[in-house]
């Protein structure tokens, strides 16, 4: 594993899933593509609290956050329904399998690492794999679960209708301070709000952005 490197694997991954699973590839790609335009866009928008994580590993992270529901088998990730206990077991993995995927491999940074690791944990505490609270989790990884909750709510998942632009935004409101970051939460309502979030998605130095740039590149091969 650590002799390839990330774009090759990236490309393994998605050639392979495209081909053979259709369903399961856009299901990952495409949810991590949306999670790191707007993960990107809401950190520049309050980058004055975004510590040492630069735009460019969270933007990067966003888009991996998920990748290790390469190993969720595909009757259990895109079951037409609630699932039971032991399928939701099986879930509940997907953010060690994917540190376990990325941390060894070149480009992949201890903050990227983290962030897919932490990306479930909630604000009280109730999240797994760790059950870290508040400020103890990671900034990324805060960003990453506001993020991650309003995309998935927009394009609806499994056997849930997709929401509206605000009824998504009122379920994070009430998630607020609960399972996500009250402050992160309000930054992102009030830019969906503004519509400002799609204006201000574009990086403003795309061509310097290596995390871009291969996200960019691995789409273009793939998709
Ligand atoms: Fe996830
Ligand atoms: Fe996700």
């Amino acid at each position: 594993m650590s002799e390839l490197t990330l774009p090759d694997l990236l490309v393994a991954f998605a050639t392979f899933r495209q081909r053979l699973q259709p369903e399961w590839f856009a299901h990952v790609h495409s949810h991590g593509h949306a999670t790191a335009r707007l993960a990107r866009s809401l950190t520049a928008a309050c980058v004055k609290t975004a510590s040492s994580a630069t735009l460019d590993e969270i933007e990067f992270s966003a888009y991996m956050h998920d990748i290790g529901k390469y190993l969720v088998p595909k009757g259990v990730l895109l079951k037409p329904g609630p699932l039971n206990e032991e399928e939701r077991e099986i879930i509940l993995l997907h953010p060690v399998h994917g540190m376990e995927i990325l941390r060894d491999l070149p480009y992949v940074t201890p903050v990227i690492s983290e962030t897919v690791l932490y990306h479930h944990e909630r604000w009280d505490g109730q999240g797994y794999p760790e059950g870290l609270a508040g400020t103890a989790i990671p900034f990324a990884a805060r960003t990453v679960a506001v993020v991650d909750i309003y995309t998935s709510l927009r394009a609806g998942r499994s056997y849930k209708t997709p929401l509206t632009r605000n009824s998504a935004c009122e379920a994070l409101r009430e998630m607020a301070g609960h399972e996500l970051d009250p402050g992160l939460v309000n930054d992102f309502i009030k830019r969906v709000e503004g519509r400002l979030t799609l204006k201000i998605a574009k990086p403003p130095d795309p061509d310097e952005s290596a995390y871009s740039s291969l996200i960019r590149e691995t789409l273009r091969v793939v998709m």
